[in-house]
């Protein structure tokens, strides 16, 4: 296999011990260590603010490890080499006093070094975090910076935040990560849709009825309670994630695969985005908030109550009907929902096709189900194509759907996908095709402000749900107001 990175880097992780860090970032280092990723002469800085953190740098990584990692995924024996390249570092991010000179003077010899940066910290602290390496002189023309989702809370904060940014780095060495992009069946989808002529000829509104797209989870909080109140699901899961997912399905071809007519072509998408506002806000979005139930056979709690707060009125659930206002998807209703505490993880795209225009069969031949394309992200990595063929244990014509799968776990051997390891070894290399433009984010704040504006100026407050269910009667209503229902793609 081709490798990615062909030249040795230095990776400065700030926030290194922190959940991120600890969940998703160094893991995927050490997957991409093991399949032999990573250049010889390369550094892993991991930065801590605590002296507890720092003394205890690798077996906070090592337990971290232990937990996190699938099974029989971590060696001890490996491990020992993998840690060689990681370097603790006690620094504070936003006290230049507090480490920075000793960070400087780890690079003398290193000038000519591919140097990242990796934000794994708070959104708010990313500015003086750019002010500090850029002070220490530390941005070379080989560097980048990587931030994390979510930057800012709405447009004029994102904005001022992209600024502070843009002081010390220029927009080509902003690596700004969405995660659902580095799964492999989001670029599968690309691949699908680019290099089939089959799926393209039908991908408009003439041939597709509507659209679903939906990130459901089955955990709750997981003790990120302070961050989570204050965001909700529209701007930890629509703004970014799903929006990205929607852009994707709906942009038009790229002249190029390459990165900047890839976020070209998805800033038109998000800025074609019929605005929902007023009233319509009511009509065509639900919120909703999970109340204690049973999810696996498990009690759990409400929101609530996981939160410690009897009044909160964040959403943790969200329906919405949208449209893109363009030649392609004119009158197309795309369906997003995303909420936690549901009755299943899975996170998929629905593309339902249009019945066919004129049946010929015989009403004994039984009833024509549409075709349907169904692109599923996790758990499992696969595609379906839902089609109607003739029953073959029948002498008489009876038609029933059957399914293509495809299913890219077990087609690609030994495939498993890591959406931060292909995304931290792509930001590495300097390949910004899955990462985020300033101007995408800004357009998919711009679509989302009015909606969560409207909900806070007339108490729109979110209807309550079931933990384990599929979330408030109300999304089902959204759908059935248009005849038609979320596709539950197990059945
Ligand atoms: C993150 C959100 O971006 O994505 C979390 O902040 C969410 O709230 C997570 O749980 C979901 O990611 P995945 O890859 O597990 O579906």
């Amino acid at each position: 296999m081709d490798k990615v990175l062909n030249k040795p880097f230095d990776l400065i992780l700030f926030g290194g011990t922190g959940d991120l860090s600890l969940r998703k970032l160094l893991p995927s280092l050490y997957r991409a260590f093991m399949e032999g990723e990573i250049p010889e002469n390369s550094r892993i800085l991991v930065c801590s603010r605590k002296q507890n953190d720092f003394d205890n740098t690798l077996s906070i990584i090592e337990n971290a490890f232990k937990k996190f990692m699938l099974e029989n995924e971590f060696q001890t024996k490996s491990f020992t080499t993998f840690s060689q390249l990681l370097k603790p570092v006690l620094i504070d991010v936003a006290d230049y006093k507090k480490g920075w000179d000793e960070l400087k003077s780890d690079f003398s010899n290193r000038k000519n070094i591919v140097r990242i940066f990796y934000l794994a910290i708070a959104p708010n602290i990313y500015g003086i975090c750019c002010e500090n390496i850029d002070k220490a002189g530390l941005v070379i023309e080989d560097s980048r910076v990587v931030v994390e989702k979510p930057i800012g809370y709405n447009e004029e904060s994102a904005e001022a935040i992209n600024q502070k940014i843009a002081l010390h780095f220029n927009e080509e060495q902003i690596f700004r990560i969405d995660h659902y992009l580095g799964k492999e069946t989001v670029q599968n989808l690309l691949a699908l849709r680019f290099s089939n002529s089959l799926f393209e000829q039908f991908w408009d509104s003439k041939s597709i009825d509507h659209i679903q797209i939906s990130i459901n989870e089955k955990v709750g909080l997981e003790g990120r309670g302070g961050f989570y109140d204050g965001a909700g699901a529209m701007r930890d899961m629509v703004q970014n994630h799903l929006l990205q997912l929607l852009g994707m399905v709906a942009m038009e071809s790229p002249n190029k695969m390459c990165a900047q007519n890839i976020r070209t072509e998805k800033i038109k998408v998000l800025q074609a985005l019929r605005p929902i506002t007023g009233e319509n806000v009511k009509k065509y979005t639900v919120r909703g908030q999970y109340v204690a139930g049973s999810v696996d056979g498990k009690l759990e709690s409400g929101y609530l109550e996981e939160l410690g707060s009897s009044t909160s009125q964040t959403e943790t659930f969200v329906a919405i009907r949208a449209h893109i206002d363009n030649w392609r998807w004119a009158q197309i209703p795309f369906y997003l929902r995303t909420g936690k505490r549901l009755n299943r993880r899975s996170a998929e795209i629905v593309i339902q096709f249009k019945n066919i225009s004129h049946n010929a069969f015989d009403p004994d031949a039984g009833n024509l189900v549409p075709n349907r394309l169904i692109i599923q992200l996790q758990p499992e990595e696969r595609m379906q194509l839902l089609l109607m063929a003739k029953d073959m244990t029948q002498l008489k014509t009876v038609l029933k759907p059957v399914k293509l799968d495809l299913n890219f776990t077990e087609s690609s051997k030994g495939f498993k996908s890591f959406g931060y390891k292909r995304l931290l070894l792509d930001a590495i290399s300097g390949n910004a095709s899955l990462f985020i433009h300033r101007d995408e984010g800004s357009a998919a704040w711009h679509w989302v402000d009015p909606i969560v504006n409207y909900w806070k100026e007339n108490d729109i407050t979110p209807y309550l749900y079931r933990a384990g269910s599929w979330g408030p009667s109300e999304s089902d209503e959204l759908l059935a107001n248009d005849k038609r229902e979320w596709i539950d793609i197990e059945k």
